[in-house]
């Protein structure tokens, strides 16, 4: 008898749609899978085994073949577990072979059957949607994050014994929905908590307007950390699409979001990370903090603390806004139009010293030059007096400059649908575009400064930003003149 099931098998955060055949035929037991699966795929007959006799049906005593279709796809994982399981239960007449024909299964398996959470659950859902497939069962871990698709029912058995009764019709699954999610923490700060550091908050909230990079240097307690924490606080919600791939992500990353990540990500990884974990990697490639801080903010306090070579490998999504990991078997490519927020002392011992002393211009070199090249703004963060810490005048509150931030946002997207942090090339030119004055004052800076091609456009963009957190459509030489101010360094 033969039967098929449907499953996904997910590359980076892209499904392809996998048939599974199985064919149980008399013969010497026996119990094969085909299609070019990985190890973990190999011992799911084992899991298989041991959880179909644990719910309480048969193993059949013949010969069984698996064939995971097409063969050509790299299947890897546990996911393929429930849909093996319950092909070969169809194919035994434990419930009809239709049932398997509109529904898309994954789901790895305990011994005893019960049904555990998988990785990439959305991305498996979607490719569903793609072959126009209304259903899908899937763990109950991994139940929200499906169900925030639309045109899709997800049901959720937490057994093969109770995925097997739903398909059979003996007893009907309840409809699975989206969570609501907790809040994170960090967005409930407050900027006015912090006193002073006007210049410092000037340029956060310029950097979250325009999605723009940003180094906060200065020695230690100035409020490099307190200030990096209240970004959060500052970012736009996800639009529709930002909020679907930043969920796919974290999904592939294996977190099971429990609904649709509508708020920006804020990732702060410690600098004692891995080069995989910080970029993403792994025998079977999975997202770094920079792809998990996708359309959002990666902080990384103590920069120069992170190893060089995660450093360096972080140039090329700050420049293409993606990460590829190579690996021998294939490479995969990760988004990650991640807003970089750095902190760090100017020195080892903490405290900005003579320019000339050898021990901090070691330390400022780990930050390299085409790496501080990609950073749009530097903010010198002066420690405060104690009579500027213990004053008491009114700051601004989060919800006031977030009012900003959000209008020119706004501004940002019905000019041009991103935030100007992405404007490149002739993009940019149109919506920078200079006047003779303020074009002639640049040129000067950029000269004087000796700004390479990137930096130029870097200051454009921020420029951009400044002119329309400000309300005005022409970006006048006052804005320019701020944006260069960020450029500006001490070393
Ligand atoms: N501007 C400020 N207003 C109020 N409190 C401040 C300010 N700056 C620093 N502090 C106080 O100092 C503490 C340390 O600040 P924070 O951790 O942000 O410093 P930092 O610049 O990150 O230092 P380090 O370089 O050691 O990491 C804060 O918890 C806060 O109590
Ligand atoms: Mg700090």
């Amino acid at each position: 008898m033969l039967a098929k099931a449907f499953s996904a098998a997910v590359i980076g955060v892209n499904p392809t749609t996998i048939e599974i055949e199985v064919d149980v035929a008399a013969g010497l037991p026996n119990f094969t899978v085909v299609g070019l699966p990985d190890a973990a795929v190999q011992e799911s007959r084992d899991r298989v085994r041991a959880a179909i006799k644990n719910s309480g049906f048969q193993f059949p005593a013949s010969r069984i073949t698996v064939n995971l279709a097409p063969a050509d796809v790299r299947k890897e994982g546990s996911s393929f577990d429930l849909p093996i399981a319950l092909a070969l239960l169809a194919a035994q007449g434990h419930f009809p072979l239709e049932a398997l024909q509109t529904v898309f299964i994954a789901g790895e398996l305990a011994l005893d059957g019960t049904v555990r959470p998988v990785s990439s659950a959305i991305n498996i859902a979607l490719a569903a949607l793609q072959a126009k497939r209304e259903m899908v069962l899937l763990p109950p871990q991994n139940a929200g994050e499906a169900a925030v698709l639309e045109g899709l029912t997800v049901f959720a058995p937490s057994s093969l014994l109770e995925a097997v009764q739903h398909l059979s019709g003996v007893n009907k699954l309840e409809v699975s929905v989206a969570q609501p999610l907790e809040i994170d923490a960090d967005s409930l700060l407050n900027l006015a908590d912090i006193k002073a550091q006007a210049q410092a908050k000037r340029a956060l909230e310029i950097a979250v307007a325009g999605h723009h990079n940003l180094l906060l240097i200065g020695p230690p307690g100035s409020g490099k950390t307190m200030l990096a924490r209240r970004a959060i606080g500052l970012c736009p919600p996800l639009s529709n699409d930002e909020a679907l791939s930043v969920t796919r992500i974290h999904s592939a990353a294996g977190r099971m979001p429990k609904g649709l990540l509508r708020t920006a990500p804020f990732r702060a990884p410690h600098h004692t990370i891995s080069d995989a974990g910080l970029i993403g990697g792994g025998s079977i490639p999975r997202p770094g903090e920079v792809s998990l801080a996708h359309h959002g903010i990666l902080f990384l306090d103590e920069f120069p603390e992170f190893s060089r070579d995660a450093l360096e490998v972080l140039r090329q999504p700050l420049e293409d806004r993606e990460i590829t990991i190579s690996r021998a078997r294939a490479s995969v490519t990760f988004p990650a139009a991640f807003q970089l927020i750095a902190a760090m002392n100017p020195s080892p011992s903490g405290d900005w010293r003579d320019t000339s002393d050898p021990a901090q211009r070691r330390y400022l070199a780990k930050i390299s030059g085409p790496l501080l090249d990609r950073i749009d703004l530097v903010v010198n963060v002066q420690k405060l007096s104690p009579e500027e810490l213990t004053r008491t005048a009114e700051a601004e509150q989060t919800s006031v400059v977030r009012e900003r931030v959000w209008a020119a946002r706004a501004t940002m997207q019905s000019r041009q649908s991103m935030a100007n942090a992405f404007l490149h090339g002739a993009k940019l030119r149109k919506h920078a575009h200079l006047e003779v004055a303020p074009e002639n004052f640049i040129r000067a800076a950029a000269k004087q400064l000796g700004l390479s091609g990137r930096g130029y456009d870097r200051v454009l963009r921020v420029a951009r930003t400044i002119a329309d957190l400000a309300g005005v459509e022409q970006i006048a030489e006052a804005h320019l003149a701020e944006a260069v101010s960020y450029r500006q360094r001490d070393w």
